[in-house]
């Protein structure tokens, strides 16, 4: 691409896609944030090509036909650079993969749910990677201990009988403790029963998946993780179609 197409490319971006998506890109109050987040990354020249011939008239993204193709392909490869690169698909990983290291190997699934299947313990990460840029999913992955919330800290519980539980508290007041251990099944404890509990610094989730999968497996966990995102935001516009459809019958 000569000078003049790139500085074609950013005039138009500025003029035309800033006030929804912002002047770099990463979103405003019309416009998702479309240089960081790994799904935005993600989408291949052509699909980035086909959003902007058509747009997605339901949720708020015009179609920019009328601009041509020049115009088009130049504010896509601007949209690279204000990504980073320069160049498409930041993320190297294999979404197929990633799935079945999602539900086999890695095990996420005994803990995360996504697509309706998998465990209660973790949050339900179907839609997780719809906000956040890859290297956050990444770091999420391997740093588990990272930012941890309160809630999300693990508790571990000796009754009298010194039977032991781990799981997270689900609620707490000052008489009772009401824990989910891994398998998702609920514990009522009166607080009177117990000879100990306490909250430990670190998640429930383990904090090796740094060492233990290889950089080509993280970035297929990545690289799922997204296309899990893309494929719920999709169900979810088709329900919203379907529903919208009903209401004019
Ligand atoms: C009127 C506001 C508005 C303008 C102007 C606009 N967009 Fe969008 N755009 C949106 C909204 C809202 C979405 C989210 C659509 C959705 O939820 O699927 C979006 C989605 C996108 C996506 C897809 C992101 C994804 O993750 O699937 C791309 C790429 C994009 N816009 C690029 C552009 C470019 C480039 C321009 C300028 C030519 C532009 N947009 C102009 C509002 C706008
Ligand atoms: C033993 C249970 C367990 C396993 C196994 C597990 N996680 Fe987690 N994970 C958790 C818990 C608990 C949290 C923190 C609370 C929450 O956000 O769900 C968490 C948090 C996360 C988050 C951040 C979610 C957020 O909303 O901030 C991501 C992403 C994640 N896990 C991905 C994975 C992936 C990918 C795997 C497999 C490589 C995995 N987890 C394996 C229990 C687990």
């Amino acid at each position: 691409m000569g000078d003049s197409a790139a500085e074609d490319g950013r005039r138009t971006f500025e003029s035309v896609c800033a006030t929804c998506h912002g002047l770099d890109g990463r979103g405003g109050q019309r416009g998702p944030d479309i240089a960081t987040r790994a799904e935005a990354q993600q989408l291949s020249d052509e699909e980035t090509l086909r959003v902007l011939r058509t747009g997605k008239p339901v949720a708020g993204m015009p179609a920019f036909d009328s601009l041509g193709t020049p115009k088009i392909s130049a504010v896509v490869a601007y949209l690279r650079v204000l990504q980073g690169g320069g160049k498409a698909s930041p993320i190297l990983g294999d979404a197929q993969r990633g799935k079945l290291l999602f539900f086999g190997k890695a095990r996420c699934a005994n803990c995360h749910m996504i697509g309706g299947s998998g465990g209660f313990i973790g949050a339900d990460l179907s839609s997780y990677a719809s906000n956040a840029s890859a290297q956050e999913i990444r770091v999420a992955i391997t740093d588990p201990n990272k930012d941890l919330e309160p809630r999300e800290r693990t508790v571990l519980v000796t009754t009298r009988e010194g039977r032991q539980f781990t799981g997270i508290a689900r609620n707490e007041d000052n008489f009772s403790l009401q824990l989910q251990s891994v398998d998702g099944t609920f514990h009522l404890f009166s607080k009177k029963d117990l000879k100990h509990f306490e909250y430990l610094s670190e998640s429930l989730m383990p904090s090796d998946y740094g060492s233990v999968l290889s950089a080509t497996e993280l970035d297929d966990l990545v690289s799922y993780l997204v296309h899990a995102a893309r494929a719920a935001k999709k169900a979810q516009a088709s329900a919203t179609k379907s529903e919208l459809e009903k209401e004019e019958d």
